[in-house]
């Protein structure tokens, strides 16, 4: 399969210095690139600035904003079977970017920030187009990053953005969620069926990802729903 995968933080400039974003350190994504590419796919992986070496073999793609990684993410997805958004895309962005490092007597002591384009809708829509023309949707999978209980919201999320399953996480639990090297998920299904799973490495519950995504797919198959 072709497997598109995101990874990391995205950062939203006030200034070339300054910036908004959050603790992703795209280990969560790049487990899957690298599960993904040793099974046999061909992976690409859209990632935000990480410190993170690229797993062998598979295409990397480097952006930093989230409307950066919204047009990859856009352009590539025609060419893609499977998308897993495992990127903490920034929700905002300031109003305004300064080309030029902003001197203190400059800086407003408040921040207008506007919304980002919510990613996985924006796929939805072109999903929508592909399930007219070509008769099946590509399968996508989201995560959600809650604190606190993550089924409720991931089955809202689940809905909302058109998911195949939701990989729910909740990011203040020990050894779980922003830059940790376990995680505790729970899959949530559209029909609201979840399969919770315990705390594991971030590569083995890549694993589990995987071979969701593989057995829907072939059950898919089997239904006639997409060709294989
Ligand atoms: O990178 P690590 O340090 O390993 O940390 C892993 C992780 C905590 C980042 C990962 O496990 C995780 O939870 N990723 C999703 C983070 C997130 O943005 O969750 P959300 O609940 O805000 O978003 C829901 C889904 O919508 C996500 O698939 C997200 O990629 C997507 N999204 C969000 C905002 C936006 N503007 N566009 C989107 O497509």
């Amino acid at each position: 399969m072709k497997i598109l995968v995101t990874a990391g933080p995205t950062r939203e400039h006030i200034d070339p210095v300054r910036f908004l974003s959050n603790p992703s350190t795209g280990k969560m994504g790049f487990s899957i690139a690298a599960v993904a590419q040793q099974a046999g796919h061909d992976v690409t992986l859209v990632t935000g600035p990480v410190f993170l070496r690229t797993p062998v073999g598979v295409n990397r793609i480097d952006v930093v904003s989230a409307r950066e990684m919204q047009s990859r993410v856009i352009e590539q997805f025609p060419n893609f079977d499977v998308l897993v958004m495992t990127a903490a895309v920034a929700d905002w962005r300031p109003q305004n970017k300064s080309s030029t490092k902003l001197k203190k007597g400059e800086m407003s002591d408040t921040l207008k920030l506007v919304r980002n384009p919510d990613i996985l809708k924006s796929v939805k829509k072109l999903n929508d187009v592909f399930a007219g023309e070509a008769k099946y949707r590509k399968f996508v999978v989201g995560f959600a990053a809650e604190t606190g209980a993550p089924v409720e919201e991931a089955a809202r999320k689940c809905k909302e953005k058109g998911l195949d399953f939701v990989v729910g996480n909740d990011v203040t639990e020990k050894g779980c969620g922003f830059g940790t090297n376990t995680n505790k998920v729970v899959f949530v299904f559209p029909d609201g069926n979840v399969k919770q799973f315990p705390l594991l490495s971030k590569i083995s519950v890549a694993r589990k990802i995987l071979e969701e995504i593989t057995n829907q797919l072939a059950k898919n198959a089997k239904n006639g729903k997409i060709k294989l």
